[in-house]
């Protein structure tokens, strides 16, 4: 896909104006899950740009992400960053890390990232039951943020040739419905799922990439009222 280098730089243009929409809905919290190398803007940037009280945790399972975070991520004075070594696949250790619990208050609304990262848990794994999990842990008030693989916009002569390299399966493009399905029970913010080219990118300069050039999709979600 010799496109590859444009879809991680839509895909994290995406990341901030998704980082912006929540931030000036007033969430001052952020959980990034598969947060990867750092490269400016990140979300504590963008996010404490607009009030630098904002807390945000960083998850990677990736020791060498791990080394560059602690290195580069400093927070603003006024707010604070951390950074867990943690694997998404195993949710309730990110939900119970002290570096967690100590940086935000889960009580409070947070900002779930998991952008471009759920493509990395397999169907055998329960890439649906880690959402639940996570969103479950969120207070009332509190967003997903999701950006994922897709082939959905590529030719199906093209399928083969993208799967070859896939052979351990670690990788796992969904479809728009098998996203929808990863989200169950989430209220998408308009207009739904989206491609990241197109996600709320009114603002963005044109002419807009194509989006079988990015092949990801996109979607921000509120978490419901918890039933009393
Ligand atoms: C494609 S990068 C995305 C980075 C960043 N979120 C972005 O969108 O620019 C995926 C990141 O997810 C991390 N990752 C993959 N599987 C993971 C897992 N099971 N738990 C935590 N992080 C994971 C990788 O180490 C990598 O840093």
């Amino acid at each position: 896909m010799p496109t590859v280098r444009l879809a991680a730089v839509e895909n994290r243009h995406f990341l901030r104006r998704a980082v912006e929409f929540l931030s000036r809905q007033g969430v001052r919290q952020f959980l990034d899950v598969g947060s990867g190398i750092p490269t400016s803007p990140n979300t504590h940037e963008i996010a404490q740009a607009i009030d630098p009280t904002a807390r945000i945790v960083y998850v990677d399972n990736d020791p060498l992400v791990l080394t560059h975070a602690r290195a580069l991520l400093t927070s603003a004075p006024a707010g604070r960053t951390a950074y867990l070594g943690a694997d998404l696949r195993d949710p309730g250790s990110i939900l119970r890390h002290p570096e967690l619990r100590g940086t935000l208050d889960l009580a409070r609304p947070v900002g779930l990232l998991l952008v471009a990262v759920l493509h990395f848990v397999r169907d055998d794994e329960d890439p649906a039951g880690i959402v639940a999990t996570l969103v479950d842990a969120l207070a009332p008030g509190s967003w997903v943020v999701v950006s994922h693989s897709t082939f959905d916009f590529m030719p199906a002569e093209m399928l083969p040739r993208l799967e070859a390299p896939n052979r351990d399966g670690r990788f796992r493009a969904r479809s728009r419905e098998e996203l929808a399905g990863l989200l169950g029970g989430l209220d998408l913010v308009e207009p739904g799922i989206q491609s990241v080219v197109q996600w709320w990118a009114g603002d963005e300069p044109g002419p807009r990439p194509a989006v079988e050039d990015v092949a990801i999709h996109a979607a921000v979600a509120r978490v419901p009222q918890k039933p009393v």
